[in-house]
């Protein structure tokens, strides 16, 4: 079944020209959640090799605007700037706020995996990491009443994580989209509604 699921969606990927299979699982979280509008100002953590990418310029538009950064160089798309880069070093986080130059962020999404030690507390911690540092970006950044959606394998300190992104978003919930595979251990937060970053009785750690 498990298999079944997988070529289903990778041949799915391939036969419709998608980059990734994972360009479904952003496709059925828009669907469940409403992310995107038109003219939206998107930024993607953990980019390559642009399935999401692609979903997400369908939705916002020729009106919106779409960075991307990634570790991987990602082959260009029409309508979106994409930077090589890691996201974890201040500087690519300057090119990126240098790009965006002053326009006002409606989403940030990060679908960024850590490498996979296969030691399942290893990975989870990593992913946290990861995680927290787009949380970070997302409530520098954001505009009031945006959106965070974020990758994060499962493990015990995802509901501190959970808990921290409350205090600045109006709606926050933990979401497995059909198209992840089912032996896989991650799970998409999802965060709508933005409060603004002094919104908050206290400030998230690391900011
Ligand atoms: C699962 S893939 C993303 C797939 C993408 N959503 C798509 O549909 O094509 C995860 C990506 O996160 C990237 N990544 C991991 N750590 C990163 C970091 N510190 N900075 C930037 N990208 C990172 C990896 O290079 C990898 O390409």
């Amino acid at each position: 079944m498990k298999e079944k699921r997988r070529d289903h969606y990778y041949r799915k990927a391939k036969e419709e020209g998608y980059r990734s299979r994972a360009a479904y699982k952003l496709a059925q979280i828009h669907k469940r959640f409403g992310i995107f509008r038109e003219g939206d100002v998107v930024v993607e953590l953990g980019a390559a090799p642009g399935g999401w990418s692609q979903v997400a310029l369908r939705l916002i538009g020729k009106s919106g605007f779409l960075i991307g950064v990634d570790l991987q160089k990602i082959k260009p798309i029409e309508g979106a700037v994409f930077i090589k880069g890691d996201f974890t070093d201040n500087e690519t986080v300057e090119r990126i706020r240098e790009i965006l130059g002053g326009r006002d962020v409606s989403v940030v999404i990060s679908d960024m995996s850590p490498n996979i030690s296969g030691v399942y507390s290893t990975d989870h911690a990593r992913s946290i990491y990861l995680s927290e540092i787009a949380l970070k970006f997302a409530i520098e950044t954001l505009k009031r009443g945006g959106v965070f959606v974020v990758k994060i394998f499962e493990g015990d300190l995802i509901g501190d994580y959970v808990k921290k992104a409350k205090r600045y978003f109006g709606m926050v919930k933990l979401y497995s989209p059909k198209a992840s595979r089912s032996s896989s251990s991650e799970i998409y937060m999802v965060a709508k509604g933005f409060k603004g970053r002094h919104e908050t009785d206290e400030p998230a750690e690391n900011s």
